[in-house]
């Protein structure tokens, strides 16, 4: 099955960012928000984004317009039901991702595949509230998607071969390198990071080292691109909160128990880069 047109359902930082990988790939993308308002916020995201990048001579402009071209913003779900693939990357919650699940069943076309962009999630308990469980699979990206090159293809216990070549050849068409994993929390890439950037909160909480040396120390001393705590502000703490508690509901192993700091950082609203502030300040989006 090849995606001539897809939905992606999610108007956050990773919703866009698929958007925009799919239609410089040459994908018709459908892109739905809960408000028309936020949906065009998107697009608008999108102009900017694709201007940048013909400043900087790496698209041209009249791919830019091509790409714009192919992008359609819309409120309404019942606008998704002629798309081959329909990814979300609605709030990582499970019974939010669930319902929307059993309503994008009801809506799109026989035959379609339902991804689900979750980070750890268990995708079977999505796949079963449609009537089309073989067709359900996770499509995992990464933050920001337009740079960064994997996708974890997620296959459930419920999902076919077909569902999972379809996804690997869709995760190519956007210039990705596919891994396939087994439907586990936190599948191979945050099942790995994890327990590593829950114990940076834990260290900056204990009054080891300062929020700028401990990021300094994992960039310097293992060349990491980015500090660990710079790296939750980037995924969003809300986000990785969740990813957390998922990891833990799972496995019940103590490196997966959220930091009490990271709790409270996010009970008090301090998201990371999306709201202003997290473990460093960012001018707000
Ligand atoms: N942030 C990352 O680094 C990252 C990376 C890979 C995958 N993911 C996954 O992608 C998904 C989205 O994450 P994000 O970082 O884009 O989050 P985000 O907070 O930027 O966006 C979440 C989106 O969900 C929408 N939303 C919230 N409640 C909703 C509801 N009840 N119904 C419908 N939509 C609702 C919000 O309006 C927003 O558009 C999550 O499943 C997350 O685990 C995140």
């Amino acid at each position: 099955m090849s995606v001539k047109r897809m939905g992606v359902v999610g108007s956050g930082i990773m919703g866009s960012g698929i958007a925009e990988v799919a239609a410089k790939a040459g994908i018709e993308v459908v892109l739905r928000s809960r408000s028309q308002t936020t949906a065009d916020a998107m697009v608008a995201g999108l102009e900017k984004s694709l201007a940048k990048q013909v400043e900087r001579g790496k698209l041209e402009a009249a791919d830019r317009d091509a790409v714009l071209g192919r992008v359609r913003a819309v409120s309404d779900l019942d606008e998704l039901a002629d798309c081959d693939l329909v990814i979300e990357s609605i709030v990582e919650d499970l019974a939010t991702k669930k319902h929307l699940f059993s309503e994008l069943d009801r809506i799109v076309k026989d035959g379609s595949i339902l991804a689900t962009n979750t980070s750890t999630l268990p995708v079977v308990e999505m796949a079963m509230e449609t009537g089309r469980p073989e067709l359900v699979c996770g499509v995992h990206f990464f933050n920001p998607a337009p740079m960064m090159p994997l996708v974890e293809v997620v296959r459930a216990i419920t999902t076919s071969d077909e569902t999972v070549a379809a996804a690997r050849a869709f995760a190519e068409t956007c210039g990705k390198n596919p891994v396939e994993v087994k439907d586990q929390a936190g599948f191979i890439v945050n099942a790995l990071l994890f327990p590593y950037l829950n114990n940076a909160v834990k260290l900056l909480d204990s009054g080891v080292a300062t929020r700028e040396d401990i990021d300094a120390a994992m960039q310097g001393g293992c060349n990491f691109p980015m500090g660990p705590l710079a790296l939750l502000d980037l995924v969003g703490l809300d986000t990785s909160l969740a990813i957390l508690e998922a990891l833990y509901a799972e496995f019940k192993d103590p490196n997966y128990a959220p930091a009490p700091l990271l709790r409270r950082m996010v009970s008090a609203e301090r998201f990371g880069r999306k709201s202003g502030q997290g473990f460093f300040e960012y001018a707000k989006r």
